[in-house]
């Protein structure tokens, strides 16, 4: 028997993100496409089949769309850079999947989106999914603009997309910070099963983070996806806050939901500013102590936010 879908293509796949999930895509359908500008991977899974192209250029996508179902696009320039930079990648790539699924009859998008598209809000606002876009980068209005096209074509066309507002997904929590943002790998593969797997999703915003005690904002408009985090950050807490710095209440990289992203200057790598926060940090004067959470301003120890 076939199984639920008969082709997904999958953007970004060599990126951090998309070799996660490629597995997760490949048992939801008898052919997965997986795209990148980079090289193949090492090795592909057997119903997989590659192809080197760059989403920016129309001419490259379109092709790659012909009989598929669902579009997983994550290729994107995943930081801060100039607007000339992004465009390509971060803007137009999202354009061509969008255009190029229309054109060959894809069902759905499934977009990477980012935490940034609302990163200027204040963690204490505790917005759901319908806040107002509020970019803290030209990063964030990349994703803002892939978010109202998917928003346009669903209006205009009937195309389905999915905007997982991805937050901080890597293996482990890396700093203080991720104790609000983290999103583990089984619960980012949970999310993007769930976004290919649901029959209609018409229009649709989900913030792609794990069970947190500290989340800051709330899916229960996007439960009918069924997604169900697992995971929680708060399990790193007390290695995370040893010799952690004491945190900052008036930084507004700590009250805005983007983090350093909120106050670097434009067009300046965000992640950078997130890697110092998550560098090793010299030897406290005085041995934090293990309720040092007490100490922090409100939003930081938010509980029950995340459904
Ligand atoms: N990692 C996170 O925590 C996080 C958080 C929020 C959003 N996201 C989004 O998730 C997606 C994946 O992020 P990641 O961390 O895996 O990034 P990554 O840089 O590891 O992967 C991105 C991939 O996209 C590819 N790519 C870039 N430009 C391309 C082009 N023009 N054509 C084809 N491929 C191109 C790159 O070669 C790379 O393999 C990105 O869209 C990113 O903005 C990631």
């Amino acid at each position: 028997m076939g199984k639920l879908h008969k082709k997904i293509v999958l953007t970004g796949a060599c990126g951090s993100l998309g070799m996660e999930i490629r597995a997760t895509l490949a048992a939801l359908a008898d052919e997965l496409v997986s795209v990148d500008i980079a090289d193949a991977p090492e090795t592909l899974l057997a119903n997989e089949t590659f192809v080197k192209a760059d989403c920016a250029n129309f001419d490259e996508v379109l092709p790659l769309m012909e009989g598929a179902n669902m579009a997983v696009h994550f290729a994107s320039i995943p930081d801060e850079r100039p607007f000339e930079t992004l465009l390509g990648p971060n803007f137009l790539s999202s354009y061509n999947a969008w255009e190029a699924g229309h054109r060959h009859g894809v069902q759905r998008v499934i977009y990477a989106s980012s935490v940034h598209a609302v990163g200027m809000h204040e963690n204490s606002a505790g917005i759901d999914v319908d806040a107002d876009h509020a970019p803290d980068t030209f990063y964030g209005l990349a994703k803002c603009f892939s978010e109202d096209l998917g928003k346009l074509y669903w209006a205009k066309r009937g195309m389905e997309s999915v905007h997982l507002r991805i937050f901080s997904c890597t293996k482990v929590p890396q700093n203080l910070r991720a104790l609000r943002t983290w999103l583990s790998f089984d619960d980012l593969r949970h999310l993007v099963e769930r976004a290919v797997t649901a029959t209609t999703t018409g229009f649709a915003v989900v913030y792609g983070i794990s069970n947190n005690d500290r989340a800051t904002v709330n899916n229960v408009k996007a439960a009918f996806l069924g997604y169900k985090p697992k995971d929680n950050a708060e399990n790193w807490a007390e290695s995370l806050f040893a010799g952690a710095p004491p945190a900052d209440p008036s930084d507004r990289a700590q009250l805005c939901i983007g983090g350093p992203f909120a106050t670097i200057p434009l067009g300046e790598s965000g992640v950078a500013a997130i890697n110092a926060m998550s560098a090793p940090t010299p030897e406290p004067a005085t041995a934090p102590q293990p309720d040092d959470a007490k100490k922090l301003p409100s939003f930081l120890t938010k509980k029950g936010m995340n459904p």
